[in-house]
């Protein structure tokens, strides 16, 4: 790891993880050479991703940023009294705009606490971070950069104080079933019997709701989901029609989950350089790019009991449309 002061209440650290996680090449050559063909989405969030998805917070359709900024809003206080935080670690925080409102609650009842923002995407972080520092006179930020699905035990919180673990934006519902037990089990490991989890998640409703808010009419969500085209080509050298596939974002309710996916327009081949491969695609043909899954307050309460964790708090936004849960240690 390395320190580097950015700033006298701004530092950042890069997060080694805890064993070697695969490359882009792995993944590519693991799920894109042959149907069915997928690609791992955390390549969504280069630069211009991360601005992307800030977009995509900002359209009519997509519902969850507003959901959950508003429970943060109505409830922020209760949660910071719970929870009692000296140490705030914010998994996937992007642009911490939400935060704000847990940030303005410490503010309020007069609880300054340590913010520890962990994201792959360093610029937006350090951005948000230098803004926050700016506008919080009370606030250190030390952002953390790297990947969390290489574990959370080489992330450099001090051994004294209460955490309060933030995890927003249904992130957790992007991970396959058995890879989001997983990361409550490293959140799990993390806390300590006074520590806290503050997670948000996206809750199971009427199809043509979720697909709206994967297929805004701006089309700003099928950009984002082209970019990782981009990214691919920019990466591995590669020669992608980015324009000529098409979004899919459909809902399927058994396995209680939004599939975005990028259909080809047309046949075509398609080099990557760096990889020294070709990969003829049929017209039609799909790549499974990211999966969004839905709750019910039964699944979230069961998944929570299986990593070891339970509910202490759950606030359910207008009509069940998304909740946020702070939990503990079972049993502690
Ligand atoms: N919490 C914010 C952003 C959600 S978007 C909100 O609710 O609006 C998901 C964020 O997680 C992005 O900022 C992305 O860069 C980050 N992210 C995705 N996969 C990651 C990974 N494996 N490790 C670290 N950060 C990741
Ligand atoms: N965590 C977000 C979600 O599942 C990520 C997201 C929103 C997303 N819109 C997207 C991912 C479109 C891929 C494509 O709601």
């Amino acid at each position: 790891m390395t320190d580097s002061p950015t700033g006298t209440r701004l530092t950042s650290t890069d997060v080694a993880p805890e064993r070697q996680l695969a490359s882009l090449a792995d993944d590519v050559s693991a799920g894109l050479l042959a149907p069915p063909r997928w690609l791992s989405p955390k390549y969504f969030y280069d630069d211009h991703g991360s601005a992307l998805f800030e977009a995509i917070c900002a359209t009519p359709e997509y519902y969850p940023s507003r959901s959950e900024a508003g429970l943060l809003a109505a409830h922020g206080r209760e949660i910071i009294e719970a929870a009692a935080p000296e140490h705030m670690l914010e998994l996937g925080s992007g642009s911490s705009r939400k935060t704000r409102h847990l940030l303005d609650a410490c503010d309020a009842l007069n609880r300054p606490c340590r913010y520890w923002p962990f994201d792959v995407s360093a610029q937006m972080m350090l951005d948000a971070g230098a803004q926050l520092v700016a506008d919080y006179d009370w606030l250190s930020v030390h952002a953390l950069i790297g990947d969390y699905t290489g574990g959370l035990a080489n992330v450099p919180l001090p051994d004294q104080g209460r955490r309060l673990i933030v995890f927003l934006g249904g992130t957790l519902g992007n991970f396959e079933p058995a890879d989001a037990l997983a990361m409550l089990e490293q959140i799990a490991a993390l806390m300590r019997d006074d520590d806290r989890l503050l997670l948000g998640v996206d809750r199971v409703k009427d199809t043509a709701t979720l697909e709206a808010a994967y297929d805004d009419a701006e089309g700003v969500t099928a950009d984002f989901n082209r970019n990782v085209l981009r990214v691919l080509n920019r990466e591995l050298d590669g020669d992608f029609p980015v324009q000529d596939y098409s979004h899919r974002a459909v809902f399927d309710r058994d396995m209680a989950r939004i599939e975005m996916r990028l259909a080809a327009d047309h046949a075509h081949r398609v080099t990557l350089a760096a990889l020294d491969t070709t990969i003829d695609i049929e017209a039609g043909e799909e790549i499974v790019t990211e999966f969004s899954h839905k709750f019910t307050p039964d699944t979230l309460a069961a998944l929570l009991e299986t990593a070891g964790l339970t509910i202490d708090r759950h606030f359910e936004a207008e009509g069940g449309a998304y909740s946020l849960v702070l939990a503990g240690k079972a049993n502690p």
